[in-house]
């Protein structure tokens, strides 16, 4: 007889504790045949929880590869949405579009699935940043259905640095973005993850914390980078790493919004001037961004100011131009 187990997706997959709560990563299907990811009463759903719960069930996936996964759901809001940017594919169920296949509206981006080892094939010998530069300003139009203004240039920075460390650090295969607009609350949303070592990981050998959690708010600090002295000098002097990326990124989203990172075994969110700390986890790194569309008239300036500030606080060594610390590449 058939063994099976289900997993029931809650109603509103609207936060990430949603998706932690489900401890997907502590389910054991040692015995088990069948899988059934039941989606039956999910109405609504938001990019975060969305991208944490694909995160996990690929985790399950992995640890029980003999198992066969079933995907029920029913017609709803939120299985619409989910098949029109690639959802259910992106979970490695056949419904829906393909990734990739919705080309986006004012309202969203679908699922962008980014193989980081072709990109950087296809870099050839320029630096990651510049194609990945490439790529941000495009997903940044869809984003905003503009190529100016000042939602554009907030936008297209956020995606731009931290794509660019999905690429440049994170040492996965694989990246993914998924955004969304919501004209009515005036909230643009993205999230982007990859599926590489975090955070943590990367800053060990050269910062001495004590939890995986400092060293995620200690990311956030302006001058704090994973790349040796020898390592940036070898680098392109425009996209060398000087540590400003998530420090400029999450200051003007918790200016402007909120700004929160889950790498490893630690998660924290910048919203105004609070940082908290979370005891979450993610098989990589997933940053969320949420920005006021209003009040953003002057943003490359503000972002301008946010790394000058930053440069006093880290000190004259850090101040040489780079990527980082521009608005508007193109
Ligand atoms: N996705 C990621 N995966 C692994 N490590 C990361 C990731 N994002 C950031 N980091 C680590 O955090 C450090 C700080 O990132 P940040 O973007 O602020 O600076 P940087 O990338 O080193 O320099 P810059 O952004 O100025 O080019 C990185 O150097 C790296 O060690
Ligand atoms: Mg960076």
């Amino acid at each position: 007889m058939t063994k099976q187990r289900s997993i029931i997706i809650p109603r509103n997959l609207t936060n990430f504790s949603a998706v932690a709560n489900l401890k997907i990563r502590e389910i054991d299907l040692d015995g088990i045949d069948r899988c059934i990811i039941s989606f039956v009463g999910t109405s609504f759903a938001e990019p975060l929880p969305m991208i944490a719960l694909a995160s996990d069930l690929r985790n399950l996936r992995t640890r029980f590869p003999h198992v066969t996964y079933v995907c029920r759901s029913r017609e709803t809001a939120f299985r619409g949405y989910a098949d029109h940017i690639g959802y259910f594919r992106f979970l490695g169920f056949s419904r829906g579009n393909q990734i990739g296949d919705a080309s986006g509206s004012g309202n969203y981006v679908p699922i962008h699935l980014f193989d980081i080892n072709k990109l950087k094939a296809n870099a050839g010998d320029e630096p990651y940043g510049k194609i990945v530069s490439e790529e941000s300003l495009r997903l940044a139009e869809v984003l905003t259905q503009s190529n100016k203004g000042g939602l554009f240039v907030a936008v297209e920075y956020a995606i731009r640095e931290v794509f660019r460390n999905a690429v440049e650090h994170g040492m996965g295969s694989k990246a993914a973005l998924l955004g969304q607009y919501w004209p009515t609350k005036e909230i643009a949303e993205i999230v982007i993850c990859d599926n590489g070592v975090g955070i943590a990981e990367t800053l060990k050998d050269y910062y001495d914390t004590d939890s995986p959690i400092d060293a995620l708010s200690l990311s956030l600090n302006p001058g704090i980078s994973g790349t040796s002295d020898l390592e940036r000098e070898h680098q392109n002097p425009y996209y060398r790493n000087s540590g400003f990326g998530l420090y400029t990124t999450s200051t003007f989203c918790a200016e402007h919004g909120l700004f929160r990172v889950i790498s490893g075994d630690a998660g924290v969110t910048r919203q105004s001037n609070n940082l908290n700390s979370h005891n979450w986890s993610f098989d990589g790194t997933c940053v969320q961004m949420k920005i006021r569309t209003s009040d953003l008239n002057d943003s490359a300036a503000k972002i301008q100011r946010i790394v000058e500030k930053g440069e006093e606080e880290a000190g004259a060594r850090l101040s040489a131009s780079t990527a980082s610390k521009q608005t508007s590449l193109a």
